[in-house]
């Protein structure tokens, strides 16, 4: 029997500088990170100069921590994997620069990967992969709808035609003064409040999204509230982001089940940093009908990671050598 693909993966597509080492898609062996998250948090968002910087000064301890940590020697890879695209340009440069040189110097074939295909297939980091599924990937910078009906044949159903549903958390989070990222403050305080005080919808037909009208209508509900009585109490803002999460997740889901009820597969594939959502996840597991099974990413593989990469990474290493 052949062996699986190890491979070594780097992430560095946003503020998080990350290794993982795999053995086959299902088999983390270790993970390193850092992150340059707390320098932009004065800034209220991602700011790309100062990512690439950190970036270059983690990428070597990170990788090098990744490799020990898994207790793997340089010999013993097969492969490095990378996230080309999408993401900042500089950071990205950084992570396919630094895994281009460690695949010239080891003698290594790179796989580039992309970082909306990694997010989608981290569902089966601790399941089995099966063709055809649907899959949604709902992150920072996309949210996205695709038929998958073999590795590199993901078909386009639907996507956002404006903000991202991670982004409208985190611009939702700004109006309401809670810092970035959005996501976890919003679902910490959406778990105290009523999702049926404010009514906030996300109004796009057929399979797209669009998640920056609701932006605007907390926008102007908060204005509106600050005008009457002053300061928004604390059971407000709780109720604002109760409101805005189920009218996201509300949509979300339906888009989600409907597309892969239409489509007949047995599997809806869930991943991206708003995957990490629990009440997203508790929500996609109540309205999925019988035969149809949610596979949500792991919650340590949802928010952006190397394992996703190392895994993914594998799988293209196996198909490439047929095994
Ligand atoms: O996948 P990711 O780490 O980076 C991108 O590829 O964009 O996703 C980051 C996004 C951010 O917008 C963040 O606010 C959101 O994921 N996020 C969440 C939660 N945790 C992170 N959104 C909703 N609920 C959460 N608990
Ligand atoms: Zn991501």
């Amino acid at each position: 029997m052949k062996r699986p693909a190890v491979v070594l993966g780097i992430e560095s597509s946003c503020d998080e500088t990350c290794a993982a080492v795999a053995r086959g898609p299902q088999r983390i062996l270790a993970h390193a990170e850092a992150s340059s998250l707390a320098q932009h948090a004065a800034f209220g968002g991602i700011i790309p100069e100062i990512a690439s910087r950190a970036h270059l000064e983690s990428i070597a301890p990170v990788v090098d921590q990744a490799l020990r940590r898994s207790g793997t020697a340089v010999r013993d890879l097969d492969a490095v994997a990378v996230t080309q695209r999408p993401g900042l340009i500089g950071s990205l440069l950084v992570g396919t620069s630094f895994a281009r040189a460690l695949s010239m110097a080891w003698g290594l074939p790179l796989f580039v990967v992309d970082h909306m295909r990694a997010h989608l297939y981290a569902a089966f980091i601790e399941a089995p992969l099966t063709f055809p599924f649907v899959g949604l990937v709902v992150s920072g910078g996309h949210t996205t709808l695709y038929k998958v009906s073999g590795l590199g044949r993901e078909a386009l159903l639907g996507q956002t035609r404006d903000d991202a549903a991670g982004e409208a958390f985190d611009k939702v989070a700004k109006i309401l003064g809670l810092g970035y990222p959005g996501g976890p403050a919003i679902e910490r305080l959406a778990q105290r409040g009523r999702p049926d005080a404010f009514s906030f919808s996300c109004a796009c037909e057929g399979s797209d999204f669009s998640f920056s009208g609701i932006k605007t209508a907390v926008l102007y509900k908060v204005a509106e509230l600050k005008r009457t009585y002053g300061a928004l109490a604390r059971e407000t803002v709780a109720d604002l982001c109760a409101s805005f999460q189920e009218a996201v997740v509300s949509d979300l889901v339906a888009k989600s089940i409907r597309a892969a009820c239409r489509a007949r597969t047995r599997v809806l594939a869930v991943g991206g940093g708003v995957a990490f959502n629990e009440y997203l996840r508790r929500r996609l597991r109540e309205a999925a009908p019988a035969g149809l099974r949610v596979l949500i990413a792991p919650r340590p593989y949802c928010l952006d990671n190397a394992a996703m990469v190392a895994s993914l990474g594998c799988r293209m290493a196996s198909e490439r050598n047929g095994r």
